[in-house]
């Protein structure tokens, strides 16, 4: 698997990879139903501190990650938009995607911190993050705040 910086942004190739409104809530709780592409292309927008990248297998695209509120200065920026097709779910496809996820962050852009909020019920997430190196910091009953420093 390799991941593509998704420049020009264009939020249309995320509403043709995630297909299932349940995961685009997942991957953003305050998405709209229907897929509203213009909050979207806000949410990938360079401009806005945002980057978004398409995860492709066999040239396929297959998932989507994005570093969110860059802070180039600081080093630092929350992953967010994670997401992988259905059919390569429970094949360890995700853990590829993490290490994506660190390359980029470590070799494009420098990154020394990711931040990132999970829900407490998304157990699959949860576990992929913890596994990938993420520690938790904070937690209520709804949302798991996690870190990872970049070596
Ligand atoms: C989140 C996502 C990328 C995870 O990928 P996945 O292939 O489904 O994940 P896996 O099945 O490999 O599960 C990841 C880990 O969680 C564990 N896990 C999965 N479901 C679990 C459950 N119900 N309870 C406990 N652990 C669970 C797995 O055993 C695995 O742990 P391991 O690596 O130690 O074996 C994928 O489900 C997805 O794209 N979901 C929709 C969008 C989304 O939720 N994005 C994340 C937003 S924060």
């Amino acid at each position: 698997m390799r991941a593509i910086l998704n420049f020009p942004a264009n939020a249309d190739l995320i509403r043709a990879l995630v297909t299932d409104d349940q995961d685009l809530k997942l991957m953003n709780p305050k998405a709209e139903i229907p897929f509203n592409r213009d909050q979207w292309q806000e949410l990938v927008d360079p401009a806005n501190g945002h980057l978004s990248f398409l995860v492709l297998k066999s040239e396929v695209t297959v998932g989507h990650f994005a570093f969110l509120r860059l802070n180039r200065e600081l080093h630092e920026a929350t992953l967010g938009l994670v997401y992988i097709s259905p059919a390569l779910r429970k094949t360890k496809a995700s853990h590829e995607l993490m290490q994506l996820v660190d390359k980029m962050a470590r070799e494009l852009l420098d990154l020394r911190l990711l931040r990132l909020n999970v829900r407490s019920t998304n157990l699959a997430a949860y576990h992929l993050y913890l596994r990938a190196g993420f520690t938790e910091y904070e937690s209520n009953d709804e949302i798991v705040r996690m870190v990872k420093v970049i070596t």
